[in-house]
């Protein structure tokens, strides 16, 4: 169990995220989400931080909860917005528009891969991102958030 008291940490998984452990595992491996998160609320407890981990496939939702993570006082986001990563102005204005600091995330490296993944509306918004390092990047974005 995560310490509700100590500072949260929002961790948000734009679509197909869910499909993590079946989808495409050459490129994102063979953790599922939940084996994800469970690590994630592990090495959160190490660092006093709790984490709120959750996905949707509908990018309103994202906005949401980004909006939400300011209201609550979150004290950051870590933000795997998958595919609305390459598309989503809406993203990006609502990551500007909070106080609250966005570290994006991404299993995979976009910048090796396809060229529709290289730009990204998300970085260009995020304090800073981590990529590449499949589920660790989760982990090393966690860490990050007391450098921020
Ligand atoms: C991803 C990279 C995106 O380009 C892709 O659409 C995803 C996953 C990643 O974590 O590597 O859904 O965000």
């Amino acid at each position: 169990m995560t310490d509700t008291a100590a500072p949260v940490v929002f961790v948000l998984n734009g679509p197909n995220l869910n499909l993590l452990g079946m989808r495409e595992p050459e490129i994102y491996g063979h953790d599922t989400l939940d084996d994800i998160a469970g690590r994630l609320e592990d090495r959160a407890q190490e660092l006093g931080l709790s984490v709120d981990v959750r996905q949707s496939n509908h990018e309103g939702h994202l906005v949401d909860w980004l909006h939400e993570a300011q209201a609550v006082g979150a004290k950051a986001v870590l933000l795997n917005a998958g595919a609305y990563t390459h598309t989503s102005v809406a993203l990006h204005d609502a990551i500007k528009g909070i106080k609250t600091p966005v570290i994006e995330v991404h299993l995979s490296n976009p910048h090796k891969r396809e060229e529709f993944r290289h730009k990204s509306y998300v970085g260009m918004a995020a304090k800073a991102t981590v990529a590449g390092f499949g589920p660790a990047s989760y982990i090393v974005a966690l860490d990050a958030v007391l450098h921020l």
